[in-house]
């Protein structure tokens, strides 16, 4: 793979960090350009709230933060997004107008017909859309976003049950991490010794947008998978990784263990192609009862925090019902990790600048 040039928008947030955390060794990607908004023209060390316990790599705590605006970014292939939603559908499509490639993790163009939803393992294909992309709006540049770090995990483990076993409806609850909700996120007087049992729009863009994801192209559209989810989404008091239960239902018996061999052989595309960022083996399968665990499984995989943890696999109210729990990094598997994997897939692909 040829060398990358980068640029971040959104560099000082929650998921902006964790880009400066993966890329900062990153073998072909070369992030050159942090933007922000507040912290636009100071320096990165001095600008953001560092949230991890290792520094800030010197070079980055060093750097100028640039506005966010297509001049600020010449010279680079690539354009990142960590923008919070209200911001980046104006300011992703000036860079995709100015000819930039964007990955976005904001829920800004997720939907958008003409706009892949990616997680690589399940949809490879679906970059295709962007052929079209740029000719129908009018753009130089294209724009491909990552989904809602609730989805990644879950469209994982249902891509391998729909193709090899025929889930036919996914009920699905979720405990969510507090790193989900960006810094400062959810108030601690809120938050501690407690569990919010709503998290405003997440239920509708969960089910929404796993379909699209999973859904099949043809002539050029996505057609989203017709597969009922119903969906309940709460706040828990954990740092990082979304666990979440799963009840799918099938058209004939299931037996668990064949369930678990799918789970644990899953692989796909960026295993095939060897991209940097894939694990080995997208799902890891746990046999005790008592995992997965945010504290002791998110950072699970060959590249840590890229596999998704499935444990508790077992019947449901009868043997054509499944019920398992999984676990995913919301800001690694959920967001930077699964949009550096997506870039990744498009340079090799051919779709970078
Ligand atoms: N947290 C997760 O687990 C997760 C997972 C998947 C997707 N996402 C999505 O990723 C995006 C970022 O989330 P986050 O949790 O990192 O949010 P966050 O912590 O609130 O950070 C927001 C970032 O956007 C910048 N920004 C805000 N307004 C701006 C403007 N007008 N112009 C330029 N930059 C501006 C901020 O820069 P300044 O500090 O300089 O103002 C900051 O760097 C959101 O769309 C979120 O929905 C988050």
């Amino acid at each position: 793979m040829t060398q990358v040039k980068a640029a971040l928008l959104g560099a000082t947030g929650a998921v902006g960090q964790r880009y400066i955390n993966m890329l900062g060794k990153h073998p072909t990607i070369k992030l050159e350009i942090l933007m922000g908004g507040e912290s636009a023209g100071k320096k990165y060390g001095e600008a953001v709230h560092w949230l991890f316990p290792e520094a800030i790599p010197e070079e980055y705590a060093k750097a100028m933060v640039k506005t966010a605006d297509p001049e600020s970014a010449k010279g680079c292939d690539i354009v990142f997004s960590a923008l919070p939603t209200e911001v980046a559908r104006d300011i992703e499509e000036k860079f995709a107008r100015a000819g930039f490639t964007v990955v976005s993790e904001a829920s800004a163009h997720r939907m958008d017909e003409d706009v892949p939803l990616m997680i690589p393992e399940v949809n490879a294909e679906h970059l295709k859309l962007l052929e079209k992309q740029g000719k129908k709006r009018g753009w130089k540049g294209k724009i491909a976003t990552t989904p809602n770090c609730t989805v990644t995990g879950l469209a994982m483990v249902l891509k391998p049950l729909i193709d090899a076993h025929g889930a036919k409806k996914a009920i699905v609850t979720t405990m969510q991490a507090l790193s989900g909700a960006g810094y400062p996120g959810v108030p601690s007087l809120a938050i501690a010794d407690n569990v919010i049992p709503y998290i405003k729009n997440e239920e509708e863009k969960v089910a929404k947008e796993a379909r699209k994801i999973l859904g099949t192209l043809s002539d050029g559209t996505i057609k989203p998978h017709d597969i009922p989810m119903g969906v309940t989404c709460n706040r828990v008091a954990v740092m990082d990784g979304h666990t979440e239960t799963l009840y799918a239902e099938f058209g004939e018996e299931v037996e668990p263990q064949k369930i678990v061999k799918t789970l644990a052989g899953f692989r796909s595309e960026p295993q095939k192609l060897k991209l940097p960022t894939a694990p080995e083996w997208p799902i890891v399968v746990r046999s005790e009862n008592d995992r997965p665990q945010p504290r002791l499984d998110r950072m699970a995989g060959s590249v840590p925090g890229m596999a998704v943890t499935v444990g508790r696999v077992r019947s449901g109210i009868d043997k054509k019902a499944i019920q398992l729990t999984l676990l995913s990094h919301n800001t690694i598997r959920g967001a930077a990790g699964t949009a550096i994997l997506t870039a990744e897939l498009m340079d090799r692909e051919g779709y970078t600048g």
